[in-house]
């Protein structure tokens, strides 16, 4: 059974549709084009009956599946699962016209999108993202990926998807944990660009949190529209991409610090509330911005402060994310809710204030 149905237009160059929508999972094979004979369909171990339903789908209309199950978590997005899918595509004879299909959260999407902008230099991409946080951010926008020794995300190329479907059934699968995680973007797109978001999680902080609530379908579709705004203005990140990364900078220090332990979007949350110190102790917003970001965060349960005594590992690690040029530390900050700017150079001793109020007792580990 599907519900009413959302698109959402995303791209100005190679424009896609976005489709939100419960039980649109049994739709995915409608996005593929007429001329594909074969499709490489990559998912994730807990996708598996839902890969299968897809594949059944897919290949009922003549099509041969190739399918491709890939490690669980971040193993997924090595050089060796690529070349093992350039193996398959190989000896499946895949064409220019034949689709990549990517099931599963942002690691499947991350790879399958690699996948497809390599083989033959780019052949068709069609992306149905089945967490929360893949829905709101990593299946939008065209980034693809893979991790290398050296770090996360180092490798990889802007290709835009031909089509997205978000199935929101699919999340109740999803523990409540990765539903927070998730959650984390959904406000930080909240921050810096749509304040009906904070509206909707402040009025219903529960509802929000629950897959099956229409409230969360509502911060989906927000969030998405969010990240397609800003990614149509600005694919490549030359300009307005970098508000994207409001709480990042300290987010992706804390990754690298916790050993890629916290999931992402605990991280974010953390970096949101830190970022918000950094802007009230530089005078550019107003002194209750912080308290907003701990209310509404910790509201769905997310961390709001960090330990004390590790800014100096922190702050080496800020120094060699790859989105700060130099060793200057550049920061999207907010003057006020939906106003983000990005500044260049945030001196170390409002780094060093903003660290202390973070940490300090009571802040909301
Ligand atoms: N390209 C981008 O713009 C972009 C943006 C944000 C994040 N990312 C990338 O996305 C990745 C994080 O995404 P993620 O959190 O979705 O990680 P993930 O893909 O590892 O998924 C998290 C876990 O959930 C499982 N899973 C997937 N769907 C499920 C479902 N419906 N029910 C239950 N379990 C399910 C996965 O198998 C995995 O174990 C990172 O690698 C990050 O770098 C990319
Ligand atoms: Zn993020």
């Amino acid at each position: 059974m599907t519900d009413h149905v959302t698109t959402i237009a995303v791209g100005a160059l190679s424009p896609y549709e976005v489709t939100v929508g419960r039980g649109v999972l049994t739709t995915v094979d409608r996005h593929i084009g007429p001329q594909a004979a074969r499709v490489f369909l990559l998912f994730q171990s807990p996708l598996r009956t839902a890969a299968a339903a897809l594949a059944g789908r897919i290949s009922s209309s003549g099509r041969e599946v190739v399918g491709f199950e890939i490690p669980d978590g971040e193993a997924g997005k090595t050089l060796s699962v690529v070349a093992e899918a350039w193996d398959l595509l190989g000896r499946a004879t895949f064409t220019r016209t034949d689709t990549v299909v990517a099931l599963g959260g942002g690691v499947a999407t991350d790879v399958a999108g690699f996948i497809a902008a390599t083989w033959l230099r780019g052949v068709p991409l069609i992306t149905v993202p089945t967490t929360l946080l893949a829905m709101v951010d990593a299946a939008i926008g065209g980034k693809t990926g893979i991790n290398t020794d050296a770090g996360k995300n180092l490798v990889g190329s802007f290709y835009p998807p031909k089509a997205v479907v978000c199935d929101v059934d699919v999340l109740s699968s999803q523990d409540p944990a990765a539903i927070a995680s998730g959650l984390a973007e959904a406000i930080k797109c909240g921050f810096i660009a749509d304040p009906g978001i904070l509206d909707i999680v402040w009025s219903a902080p529960d509802r929000v949190r629950d897959p099956s609530s229409p409230l969360l379908r509502d911060v989906i579709e927000r969030a998405i529209m969010v990240k397609a705004n800003v990614v149509t203005a600005d694919l490549h990140e030359h300009s307005v991409r970098a508000i994207l990364n409001y709480g990042h900078t300290f987010a992706h220090a804390v990754e690298r610090v916790e050993g890629y332990r916290w999931m992402h979007g605990y991280a974010v949350a953390v970096g949101m509330v830190f970022a918000s110190h950094v802007a009230s102790i530089m005078g550019l917003c107003d002194s209750a911005l912080p308290a907003a970001h701990r209310d509404i965060l910790s509201l769905v349960g997310l961390p709001t402060s960090y330990y004390p005594r590790r800014l100096a590992e922190l702050s080496e690690a800020m120094a060699v994310d790859k989105k700060n040029r130099g060793t200057v530390t550049r920061m999207v900050l907010l003057k006020e809710i939906g106003d983000p700017v990005v500044v260049e150079s945030v001196p170390p001793r409002v780094l060093e204030q903003a660290y202390e109020v973070l940490c300090a007792p009571g802040g909301g580990l």
